[in-house]
């Protein structure tokens, strides 16, 4: 299928979305979960974030808009060029940006970001990637194709997802069994879950330098019910996202995945019960 880009989105292709697989989908139920999660999460993820001083931004996998608004009212100088592949995200962006767009303070280009190439090559002063280069079969080309559009010095952001640190108390087998196939069907499309764990060697091979990563936990139990209550339903949400695609590919029943409600639903109501994950943080220089 070809589609034509909607104006407001430039660098403008015809881009065949047939073979391109993606786990969580692209319906507004999904697009509304990246907004949802971008404002849930923005304590974790931009805490070490320092963009005071950059005026231009590559944000690469901007989806639907979600980080790019939080990055403008949190740095309000900066001028963002965003980029990603779906023209369903890019027109959600399109219309949660539009005033910035109108103003120029945002550009969306609809390209594979293996194939980056934008028109202002080492122009960027930083690039911001997020819960992104998981989904990307080739992500040392992505890295390799973000360094050559960065001013000497410029700083990456790269926060991904490291799917092999979840964990809940009580025991979750019907869960842990449903997260398993959501993390090999991932696997499978030649996405990476566990990839925040490999960010420092691929930082390395991609060239950047002063690399630093850091493992942000979120622990809660007893002491902090409440974000730890709010953490399951969160990354249950997350789970489900994957419902119809896991269930379609024949990975899971719907029994299985009525089995998995019914175990949160007894994690959430354990009084000493833990919730456990931890993504992965990291920053370099381009040279
Ligand atoms: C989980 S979303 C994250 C979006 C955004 N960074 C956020 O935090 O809300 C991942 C995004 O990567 C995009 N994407 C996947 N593969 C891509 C590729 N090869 N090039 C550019 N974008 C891609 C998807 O279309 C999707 O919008």
């Amino acid at each position: 299928m070809n589609f034509i880009v909607p104006t407001g989105i430039e660098n403008i292709k015809t881009v065949s979305m047939e073979k391109q697989k993606y786990l969580h989908g692209f319906d507004r139920v999904e697009q509304e979960r990246l907004l949802f999660q971008a404002d849930f999460l923005e304590p974790y993820v931009y805490a070490g974030i320092e963009l005071q001083s950059c005026k231009n931004l590559l944000e690469v996998g901007c989806g639907v808009g979600a980080q790019t608004q939080i990055l403008l009212r949190r740095f309000p100088k900066i001028k963002i060029d965003g980029v990603d592949r779906s023209d369903k995200q890019l027109q959600m962006a399109k219309e949660l940006l539009e005033k910035e767009i109108k103003s120029k303070k945002v550009r969306l280009f609809q390209q594979d970001a293996e194939k980056l190439a934008l028109p202002d090559r080492e122009k960027y002063d930083a690039a911001f990637l997020c819960w992104f280069l998981e989904h990307v079969p080739r992500p040392l080309e992505v890295l390799k194709r973000v360094k050559k559009h960065l001013k000497p010095g410029a700083e990456i952001y790269c926060t991904e997802v490291f799917n092999q640190t979840l964990f809940m108390e009580p025991y979750t087998p019907a869960y842990l069994s449903y997260w398993f196939q959501f993390n090999d069907y991932q696997w499978t499309i030649k996405g990476h879950p566990f990839i925040g764990a490999n960010l420092g060697n691929l930082l390395k091979a991609a060239g950047f330098v002063d690399i630093k990563l850091e493992v942000r936990p979120f622990h809660f139990d007893s002491r902090n019910p409440r974000q730890r209550a709010e953490f399951i339903d969160f990354f249950f949400d997350i789970l489900l996202s994957a419902e119809k695609t896991l269930v379609a590919e024949g990975r899971v029943t719907k029994a299985q995945i009525a089995l998995m409600k019914e175990e949160v639903a007894m994690v959430k109501k354990t009084k000493d019960s833990v919730f456990f994950y931890s993504f992965i943080r990291a920053t370099a220089k381009a040279p």
